[in-house]
């Protein structure tokens, strides 16, 4: 059976193509999930974006009971702020959670090197551009 795994992108990751290019890379989202799903024919790859905190975090919760085998999450700014976002991780375990990042965020400005997700999450992928994401697929698939 098709592993399902869930791409869920937090705040401002809906701007992707247009914000800050010279960081993001000029690539919109929509097209990051379609190479994603080209890429990785034989996984169901399942894709939420949402702005709002409380939504991710009940995105989180659903795939405890959903059949959905592990998340792929890029959380943008809530990364660095956001407790609640951990709690849901750490409420869900051990399904497999793989925290990703376009730029590299230990190279950017103090507030961004830290993560608040990265000690529950399986592993973090940082750095990549929008291979980032194609790299944590294939971890996932690999712990799977
Ligand atoms: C980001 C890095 C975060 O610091 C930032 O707030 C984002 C995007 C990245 O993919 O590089 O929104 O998660």
């Amino acid at each position: 059976m098709k592993k399902k795994i869930l791409v869920l992108n937090g705040p401002n990751l809906n701007m992707l193509g247009r914000r800050q290019p010279e960081i993001y890379g000029t690539r919109g989202l929509d097209d990051i999930i379609e190479v994603l799903r080209e890429t990785f024919p034989d996984t169901d790859i399942e894709h939420i974006q949402s702005n709002c905190e409380g939504f991710l975090i009940d995105a989180l919760h659903a795939c405890a009971d959903n059949g959905t085998d592990g998340v792929v999450l890029n959380a943008g700014a809530y990364t660095h702020t956001s407790l609640a976002l951990a709690d849901a991780i750490a409420a869900i375990a051990p399904l497999p959670v793989i925290e990703v990042h376009l730029s590299n965020i230990f190279a950017r400005e103090e507030i961004r090197r830290h993560s608040l997700i990265a000690p529950v999450c399986a592993g973090s992928i940082s750095g990549f551009g929008e291979r980032s994401y194609r790299l944590a697929v294939r971890a996932l698939q690999d712990m799977l």
